[in-house]
C-alpha cells in the first residue's frame, strides 16, 4: 500500500564532475526500477548539474537542509523555493548532524517542515535518539517530542507531503544499524503516535523510513518489516555499485 522510497543522502561529499558520474550511473542502474520512489540528496553547488543529469529518469532530487524563509539577509543559506528552482522535489529537515552540530531545535525544525511543504515539496523529517538517550529507556520520550514538536501545526493535509526518518544517532556512520526488530518497534510506535497526531488513515499511508548503516547486505531484512517502507542512506550511497542494491531490495 505504501510505495517503498529509498533515498541517497550524499552529505558533503563530491565535486559537481563526480556527483553527475554517479548520478549517471544510477540513471542507467535503476532504467527497469518502477516500483521504488528514488532520491538522492547531492551538495547544493551539484544539485543543478544532477538534476539534468537525471533528467528523463524517475530519480527525483533532494536538498539536503533549507532556510525557512523565502528571500532576504540571510547569509550563506538556502530557501526552499530555490531548492526547487534547481529541480528539487525533497528537503531533508532536522538530520541529527544539524541537530547536534548546528545546534537546530525542533522548533527550527519546525519552521523548515513549514516553509518545505508550504512549498510544495516533500519533507524529509529525521528524528533519531542517542545511545545514551536509549541506554536510558528515553528512545521513546525523545521521539514524541521531536515529532510532536517538528509537525507541530503541520494539517492533515500538509502530512501528504511529510515522509519521517527514523534514524538513531547511534547508527549513524558507525556501522552499526539498529536490527530489524529495533527498528520495527520504533516504526510501529512512530506510526501510532502520527495517528494520534494527524488521524490513522494518514498515518498508514504515511512513509517511514529507517536509516542509519543501511548497506545492500542488511537492506532486505530491514525493509522487510512490515512498517519500514524504505530507507535513507549515507555512506552507501555513494558508490552505485552499493547504493543500487538497496533500491533493489525485495519488496515486501
Ligand atoms: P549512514 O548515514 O547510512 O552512513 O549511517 C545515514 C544518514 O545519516 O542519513
Amino acid at each position: 500500500m505504501r510505495r517503498p522510497l529509498v533515498a541517497g543522502n550524499w552529505k558533503l561529499h563530491k565535486t559537481i564532475a563526480e556527483a553527475v558520474a554517479l548520478a549517471d550511473e544510477l540513471k542507467e542502474g535503476i532504467a527497469d526500477v518502477t516500483d521504488v520512489d528514488i532520491v538522492v540528496a547531492p551538495v547544493f553547488t551539484a544539485l543543478a548539474a544532477v538534476g539534468k543529469a537525471l533528467e528523463g529518469s524517475s530519480i527525483a532530487l533532494a536538498g539536503q537542509n533549507c532556510y525557512p524563509e523565502a528571500k532576504g539577509a540571510f547569509t550563506g543559506e538556502v530557501s526552499p523555493s530555490l531548492l526547487k528552482d534547481a529541480g528539487c522535489r525533497y528537503v531533508i529537515v532536522g538530520h541529527s548532524e544539524r541537530r547536534r552540530i548546528f545546534t537546530e531545535s525542533d522548533a527550527f525544525i519546525n519552521l523548515k517542515v513549514k516553509a518545505v511543504t508550504a512549498e510544495g515539496l516533500n519533507a524529509i523529517l529525521c528524528v533519531g535518539e542517542t545511545l545514551e538517550e536509549r541506554n536510558d529507556e528515553k528512545t521513546f520520550d525523545i521521539l514524541t517530542d521531536q515529532i510532536k514538536n517538528g509537525l507541530q501545526g503541520i494539517s492533515a493535509e500538509m502530512m501528504r507531503q511529510v515522509i519521517i526518518a527514523y534514524e538513531p544517532v547511534w547508527a549513524i556512520g558507525t556501522g552499526r544499524n539498529a536490527t530489524p526488530a529495533q527498528a520495527q518497534e520504533v516504526h510501529c510506535f512512530l506510526r501510532r503516535l502520527l495517528g494520534e497526531i494527524c488521524g490513522a488513515n494518514t498515518a498508514d499511508q504515511l512513509r517511514i523510513l529507517y536509516g542509519g548503516s543501511v548497506k545492500a547486505d542488511n537492506a532486505d531484512e530491514l525493509l522487510s518489516q512490515r512498517d519500514i517502507d524504505g530507507a535513507l542512506v549515507g555512506g552507501a550511497s555513494l558508490r552505485a555499485a552499493d547504493f543500487l542494491p538497496i533500491v533493489r531490495h525485495r519488496l515486501k
